[in-house]
């Protein structure tokens, strides 16, 4: 599973300058095209203006991406229908061959790396290095899901059993499956939920978030050049609400893989389960984190800055990883908040196509008027802590939020996720540590968490503490690598199996125990 057979995508190296100078010639193509996506069904849809949307870009408002044909309710129907009757073909097809379309798949992300990329910036604000590991962690989803689904899927595993009888455990697909994404992995993680699903054998109805279907949509169009059959997997792009209501009220669904919110997980758990005469369902819901760290006294606060710099705004805080409360002991938090004081003052917010910049935009108005009311609150209460300047220049006609620290008392002050560039601080005292560590498990997310300290038997006695997914120690809490750090969380941030993990694949399948007596 973890051996040399298996690499990772090398991606690109931006600081070479022969590496990304052919890129940046490369995406320069396709940052003034217009794009028209549209649903990808098993049937033809017809052109239809009253339920176009316009795309535009976060950075700046004034520059159109292109538009988005939304699917209706009676089209997501017709989808579902065709996608149960896809079933038993997919699901008969080879598992080589289902894994070869995904590694084909995967060759032709590469191969349109550039126009990927600049539609990750384009709709959905990514910086450029973000957008790199955004392509690559697609890639990788790819090779590791076919690779699992040859290892599991192929071949019954043969099992003990008395001489005279002989035992074998079969998997195969389960049905039809939505897959439900949001717009902060527009290509990883909405590639990474279809990919796992087909290769196991499923038909797959996906359904990306409103504000990044155009990638979306390109994505598609590369996984049908590649052979999936167009029944196979089908692009559902449209409200949330509306697409989401038909499949999951639909008996015929037999799972769904979400990604996303904790409210938008709870409401598709109660429409699953609301269904009557329907199978029980498999529900996959990775959802957010109130992600803290904590800090003692032992640790190095140069690394602990660059770390939480890192942590909490790369990607303008828009990862569910991302750090949102840093714990600090008393002894060590004034030279902690100086540093990062001087290191934010010198992050640079703008337009994410420059490798100059720091932070990009958030996603959209909605987003920035909520994470602006949250900072205009605690400003207001006098608990700035440090802050970004946001030059007009670079910033005047996107939905740009400045990276901001705040002093606050504990974790239980926080009563949702600000999912931006919000940072919150904590001081605590050294005999406090217990009620520290409680407090974080009683808040009910589990996502990342990290600890820095150089007492190895502190941070051993923390990580075993805490109940979270994915411990960090002495490093930044972001950027899970496929294979190497099997990505989920617990309690309120999910169901798990673990994304780019050993046990994924399975949670997508039926497993048949064949008894025969010889
Ligand atoms: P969201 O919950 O608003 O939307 C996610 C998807 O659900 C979208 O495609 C949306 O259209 C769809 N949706 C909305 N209402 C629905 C309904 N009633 N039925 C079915 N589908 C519906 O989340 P978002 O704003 O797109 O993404 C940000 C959130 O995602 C954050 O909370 C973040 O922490 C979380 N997230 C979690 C992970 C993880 O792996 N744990 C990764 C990335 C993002
Ligand atoms: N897998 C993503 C990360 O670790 C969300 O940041």
């Amino acid at each position: 599973i973890y051996g040399p057979q298996r690499k990772n995508s090398r991606g690109v190296n931006l600081n070479i300058r022969n590496q990304y100078q052919p890129l940046m010639d490369a995406m320069s193509r396709f940052m003034d095209k217009t794009y028209r996506a549209r649903p990808l069904l098993a049937f033809e849809v017809a052109d239809d203006a009253a339920s176009t949307h316009e795309v535009t870009s976060p950075y700046d408002r004034n520059q159109r991406v292109g538009s988005v044909q939304w699917t209706s309710a009676a089209q997501a129907a017709q989808a579902l229908e065709a996608a149960w009757t896809a079933f038993p073909r997919w699901n008969d097809t080879l598992v080589a061959e289902r894994a070869a379309i995904i590694r084909r798949f995967a060759d032709l992300m590469e191969e349109h790396l550039a126009e990927l990329m600049t539609l990750c910036s384009r709709e959905g604000g990514k910086l450029l290095t973000d957008g790199v590991d955004e392509i690559r962690e697609a890639v990788d989803f790819c090779h590791y899901y076919a690779m699992r689904a040859e290892q599991q899927f192929a071949e019954p595993t043969v099992l003990p059993g008395p001489t005279g009888e002989s035992n074998e455990l079969m998997l195969s697909g389960k049905g039809v499956f939505a897959a439900i994404s949001p717009w902060n992995f527009p290509v990883a993680i909405f590639c990474g939920q279809v990919v796992a699903a087909a290769v196991a054998g499923n038909t797959v109805l996906a359904k990306p978030a409103e504000q990044t279907s155009i990638v979306a949509h390109r994505v598609i169009e590369l996984l049908h050049e590649a052979g999936m059959p167009r029944d196979v997997v089908q692009l559902l792009p449209g409200d949330g609400p509306t697409v989401g209501s038909v499949l999951t009220s639909d008996p015929r669904i037999t799972g769904v893989v979400f990604t996303g919110g904790t409210d938008t997980a709870q409401i598709i758990n109660r429409a699953l389960a609301a269904r009557e005469n329907a199978p029980l369902p498999t529900l996959i819901a990775e959802t957010g984190g109130m992600n803290a760290m904590i800090v003692d006294s032992t640790a190095l606060p140069e690394q602990v800055v660059a770390d939480v710099i890192q942590s909490a705004f790369q990607s303008a805080g828009q990862r569910c990883s991302a750090l949102r409360v840093l714990y600090l002991q008393e002894d060590v938090a004034d030279r902690v908040i100086e540093i990062l004081d001087g290191a934010m003052a010198e992050l640079h917010v703008g337009d994410p196509r420059d490798l100059g910049t720091d932070v990009g935009p958030v996603i959209d108005e909605d987003a920035r008027q909520g994470l602006m009311a949250h900072i205009e609150k605690l400003k207001g209460e006098g608990r700035l802590l440090a802050e970004t300047r946001l030059d007009p220049a670079h910033t005047a006609h996107g939905t740009f939020v400045a990276p901001t620290a705040f002093r606050i008392d504990g974790i239980d002050a926080l009563e949702r996720e600000q999912f931006g560039p919000v940072l919150h601080i904590v001081r605590y005292k050294a005999s406090e540590i217990d009620a520290v560590v409680a407090s974080i498990n009683a808040r009910g997310y589990g996502l990342t968490f990290g600890v820095h300290s150089r007492n190895e038997s502190f941070a051993e006695l923390i990580t075993q503490k805490i109940r979270v997914g994915n411990v960090y120690v002495n490093r930044n809490i972001i950027g899970a690598v496929v294979g190497v750090q099997p990505f989920g969380g617990q309690g309120l941030s999910g169901t798990g199996p673990k994304a780019g993990g050993p046990h994924y694949l399975q949670r997508f399948a039926t497993e048949k125990t064949v008894t025969v007596n010889t």
